[in-house]
């Protein structure tokens, strides 16, 4: 047995202003099962995080739902608790960035990097909104690119030509929170300096504990040249108001790394723990961050520097994944697949979706996809048919004909010796975070078990009552190969593991224990330990998400499409859709209203001239607009809005943004010229 280790792992915050969806589960679920196995190996392991509650997204969202950030905090934080317990996520502490401790925490890191001399203070402009009297963060301004003027670009970058830019230089700027142009204000702002670290960062990456894909991307970042970062916000802002700068709030993504640690204070003033020794440089604990890969430069460059810089130690370690696809694309809420987790449990159980996710997570930065066909028949046939398989082959001549109880000897223990040498190298792969290897390795031995019941044919010894011993030892031997792999599969199937622990005798595996087999002992009732997924939960997941965030009427979104999951569209569906084409009269702005215009069409003279809100302000001025011919879905039902009655639906073609914060590209359909209103699309 190894030294007893000490170690605190983190997957990062969630944002407090919105649902868990299954990327975020790809993140908690790779942390839990590295967790579990730590423990299982009976190693001193605490698995810490927190919701990030800070913020101008927060900030707003509460405001259009006309509550108070602290109740929107503290409604999402409840639901995605009640998520993360769903899928078995076992933290030791699950806090809130807007916390005390955090509070407290956060003012100690700045105060010591004031002292440290590794805060500035300069003025810097930025685009002010007038109307909504705010700051505006990058995020929050339009426009078009200065450098290759595509349309609809955010004010810090452009996703079509990939420059980087200020706020200032964008073209037709407009503020995402009301819709008006942005002006320039004049503001002092806190800068913390980066550059002060470049030494400790370089030796940092060279320690060996980074992927190297990691440690590539921040030799890019050295060479490109370290920047200050800027650590503050102006009033109005959710979070924690900087002590010495009144009106001046701590940036949240200052304060979200602090409440990793935050978090892990609550946890020890709970249970009367001391909190420093895991935090003072030269620790022998170990500190460990899995995160995503859109995050990396906060958690390897920011955090490790504000660490040291504050006088604590640094990470040992940030482990980064990558992005979840579904049926090989991002999620969308076109497709159904962008999915909370919340709508995953209410149609399926969650164990499978930590088995199906475990097998395919590598130690790199690669994405991984969740085939939903794929999905069904990995677990069905993994779980269901190779794991609980032999336990429920062998469990009813147990009860039938031995009281229950295993034989005091294995008939062969070179076959029980061989699942032993396996342990090492898969303890290396859990270790590395190569779960994939681990699975691949963990089912290769639940074949050879299967193989050995096949060859041994319990059912027709069982026949002859003078080979009764020997359909003993089968079912002993099977039971034991099978009590192997459950205690390997015990970090990824917690919940499939306490039944099994159950019917072994009610004992907790470790690790250890399976050094030895279980002989003599009572086994308990067998009880079916999974059930295999049916394939219609999936198509009633996708249609639900479908339903659940279906385009209204006037978002742009092709009416025809159909996936793969939900099956396809015969030519009489397409017959009941009245496509026509359509002549745009006018178009103007709706108060009130960021994303939408209010159209008013030409639809030819069977359907007169309509009135349409479509979802596509953020790509396109109404003067760009009129006189220009398209398609509109014609027989749509109309739909009552707020700011009027919609009676059709433009197509647009577009890509959907994960966050439905905004609409990434738009591009309305239109048709050949010679086309003329009324004309029906066939
Ligand atoms: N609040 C910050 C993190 C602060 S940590 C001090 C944040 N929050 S997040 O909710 O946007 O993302 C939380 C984690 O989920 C991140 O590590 C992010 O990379 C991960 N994922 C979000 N979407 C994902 C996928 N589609 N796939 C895999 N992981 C994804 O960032
Ligand atoms: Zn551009």
């Amino acid at each position: 047995m190894t030294a007893k280790r000490r170690i605190l792992v983190t997957s990062a915050l969630p944002y407090a202003n919105g649902p868990l969806h299954l990327g975020h589960m790809v993140e908690t679920i790779q942390t839990d099962i590295w967790v579990r196995f730590q423990k299982l190996r009976g190693h001193e392991c605490m698995y810490v995080c927190a919701d990030d509650t800070h913020g101008t997204p927060i900030m707003l969202r509460a405001q259009s739902e006309g509550i108070t950030p602290e109740e929107l905090i503290t409604r999402v934080g409840l639901e995605h608790k009640a998520d993360l317990d769903a899928f078995n996520i076992g933290f030791d502490n699950y806090h809130s960035t807007h916390s005390e401790e955090n509070r407290e925490l956060t003012y100690r890191t700045y105060e010591a990097l004031e002292r440290g001399g590794h805060i500035e203070r300069r003025m810097v402009r930025q685009a002010y909104d007038e109307k909504a009297q705010m700051f505006l963060p990058d995020r929050f301004v339009k426009g078009t690119c200065p450098r290759c003027n595509a349309a609809n670009q955010y004010g810090d970058s452009c996703e079509s030509c990939g420059a980087t830019y200020s706020t200032s230089e964008l073209i037709n700027p407009i503020s995402a929170v009301s819709g008006t142009t942005p002006v320039e204000r004049e503001s002092e702002h806190l800068f913390f300096k980066l550059a002060d670290f470049e030494t400790m960062l370089r030796e940092w990456t060279r320690s060996g504990t980074l992927q190297q894909a990691v440690a590539n991307k921040l030799e890019e970042w050295f060479s490109a040249g370290l920047k200050d970062w800027d650590i503050s916000r102006d009033a109005p802002y959710f979070g924690f108001e900087i002590p010495d700068a009144p009106g001046k709030y701590f940036y949240v993504w200052l304060d979200a790394p602090v409440g990793y640690m935050a978090s892990f204070l609550n946890l020890c003033r709970n249970n009367g723990w001391g909190f420093e020794s895991w935090w003072k440089p030269g620790s022998p604990t170990e500190l460990y961050h899995f995160i995503g890969k859109d995050i990396l430069y906060f958690h390897a460059l920011f955090w490790p520097a504000v660490l040291q810089g504050a006088g604590f130690r640094t990470p040992d370690g940030v482990f980064v994944h990558g992005f979840l696809t579904i049926n090989g694309e991002k999620m969308s809420k076109s497709r159904g697949t962008f999915i909370t987790a919340s709508s995953w449990r209410e149609h399926l159980p969650t164990e499978p979706l930590r088995y199906f996710f475990a097998s395919r997570l590598g130690s790199g930065l690669d994405d991984l996809d969740l085939g939903l066909d794929d999905f069904v028949n990995k677990v069905n046939s993994d779980i269901v048919g190779k794991l609980v398989n032999i336990a429920s082959r062998c469990s009813g001549f147990l009860a039938r004909s031995f009281d229950n109880r295993l034989a005091i000897k294995l008939p062969e223990p070179d076959l029980y010796e061989e699942f032993l040498h396996k342990l090492p190298m898969i303890a290396e792969a859990y270790e590395s975070r190569d779960y994939a290897a681990a699975i691949r390795e963990i089912m290769a031995l639940a074949d050879r078990a299967n193989l050995y019941i096949d060859q041994q044919k319990p059912w027709l010894l069982a026949k002859n009552p003078e080979r009764a011993t020997e359909v003993h030892g089968v079912c002993t031997q099977a039971i034991n190969l099978f009590r192997v792999l459950v205690m390997l599969l015990k970090p990824v199937l917690p919940a499939l593991t306490t039944k099994a622990e159950e019917f072994l005798g009610g004992h907790e595996l470790s690790w250890e224990d399976v050094q030895r087999p279980l002989l003599g002992s009572k086994v308990n009732a067998y009880e079916a330990l999974a059930t295999r997924i049916d394939a219609s939960a999936i198509t009633a997941l996708i249609s639900a998400n479908q339903a659940a965030t279906s385009p209204q009427p006037t978002q742009p979104k092709a009416a025809t499409h159909s996936s793969p999951v939900t099956g396809e569209a015969s030519i009489d569906d397409f017959a009941k859709l009245d496509l026509r084409i359509a002549k745009i009269l006018n178009a103007e702005f709706v108060e009130g209203a960021d994303k939408l215009l209010k159209l008013t069409v030409d639809v030819g003279s069977e359907f007169g001239t309509r009135t349409i809100f479509a979802g596509i302000r953020s790509a396109y001025a109404p003067e760009d607009l009129i006189g220009r011919m398209t398609l509109v879905f014609a027989n749509l039902k109309p739909r009552k809005m707020r700011f009027g009655v919609s009676e059709g639906m433009v197509l647009a073609a577009g890509s959907d943004s994960p966050n439905g914060e905004s609409e990434k590209q738009i591009f309305i359909l239109s048709p050949d010229s010679g086309a003329m209103p009324g004309m029906k699309v066939k």
